[in-house]
């Protein structure tokens, strides 16, 4: 295989990029994104604040550019995300009580509606917990209002919404085995799969740089994961850097994956580095012009490709 995408289909496995749907118009952007991928994941289409900008009014144009895009090449679709503080509209910050529960779920069940059995993923809920050795639910406006409950509820609302979608709790900094976020995450899923709360995979974001690198125990942490009963997916992977030391560090991140048979995909998060969120780094598989960098070549061996 000589693409990320059927190099990754040989274990069965997707490879995926964030896409942003103002690029679906720029040639080169799409020529590698259906080259190589074979997920996509709107890169902040899907998010409350564009999809529900004022309450009960549903806007899914940009949503729906990427999921056409998509399915018109055979890509898979992960959701990102029903349920986080952050690119939230104001509105929401605005309710209380049951009157914000009912928000909640309305926001679930209209958004996967729309997308109901086009999804193959979803972010349910995004980023529940704080950084830091507390291991403590960051202090959200759900987190204030509804307790420790709503991220329960969320995911249950979910599966009702589109009963075919896996649903998945996401975050960054739990991809150390030992770290007090990452166990506190784990605790909540073994607690979900104890009382059996719908839930079906954990995402580990996998934003990595020189402050938060690579972990040693990464592997060791996909599998006490899946050990839970959920699949892993890696989903917003991007690693800092340049050169033989991010190949060697983006070899690992997929070496790891493919050593776990629950680890069913990985996402990069943007194709080019000039699109990344990291506005001046260069934390991706190709460079500004669209060539393949050696951290490229690192996957796609990582994969079984060549
Ligand atoms: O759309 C507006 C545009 O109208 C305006 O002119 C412009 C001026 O700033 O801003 C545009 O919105 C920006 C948006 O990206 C679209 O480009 C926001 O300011 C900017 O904050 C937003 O950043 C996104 C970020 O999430 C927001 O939290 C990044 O693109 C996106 O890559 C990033 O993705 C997150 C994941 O969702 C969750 N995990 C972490 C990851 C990286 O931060």
């Amino acid at each position: 295989a000589s693409t990320l995408g059927e190099a990754a289909a040989e274990s069965g496995r997707y490879f995926g990029a964030a896409v942003a749907a103002n690029h679906l118009g720029e040639s080169q952007y799409v020529t590698v994104l259906n080259r190589e991928f074979t997920s996509v994941t709107p890169e902040n289409e899907m998010k409350w604040d564009a999809t529900e900008p004022s309450r009960g009014s549903f806007s899914f144009g940009n949503a729906d550019r990427i999921v056409n895009h998509a399915q018109s090449q055979g890509m898979k679709i992960r959701g990102h995300t029903l349920v986080w503080h952050s690119q939230l509209p104001g509105w929401v910050s605005g309710l209380w009580g049951d009157d914000l529960r009912s928000a909640m779920n309305n926001h679930i069940t209209q958004v996967m509606g729309h997308y109901r059995g086009k999804i193959h993923s979803w972010d349910v809920v995004n980023e529940a917990f704080e950084d830091g050795g507390s291991g403590a639910r960051r202090q959200s406006v759900f987190q204030q209002r509804l307790g420790d409950g709503y991220i329960e509820e969320a995911f249950r609302t979910a599966r009702a919404a589109d009963p075919n979608a896996k649903l998945c709790y996401n975050d960054y900094n739990i991809d150390d085995a030992n770290a007090a976020k990452t166990r506190a995450v784990y605790n909540m899923v073994r607690d979900f799969k104890a009382r059996g709360v719908p839930i079906d995979c954990v995402g580990l974001q996998s934003h990595f740089n020189s402050q938060s690198p690579v972990p040693s125990n990464y592997q060791q942490n996909i599998e006490q994961f899946a050990a839970l009963g959920v699949d892993v997916q890696i989903t917003e992977l991007d690693i800092e850097g340049s050169g033989t030391a991010q190949a060697e560090n983006y070899r690992r991140v997929v070496q790891a994956c493919m050593a776990v048979s629950r680890c069913t995909g990985i996402t990069v998060w943007g194709i080019p580095d000039h699109y990344s969120w990291r506005a001046s780094g260069t934390p991706l598989l190709f460079d500004s012009n669209y060539n393949k960098k050696p951290a490229y070549y690192a996957v796609l061996e990582a994969l079984g490709g060549s």
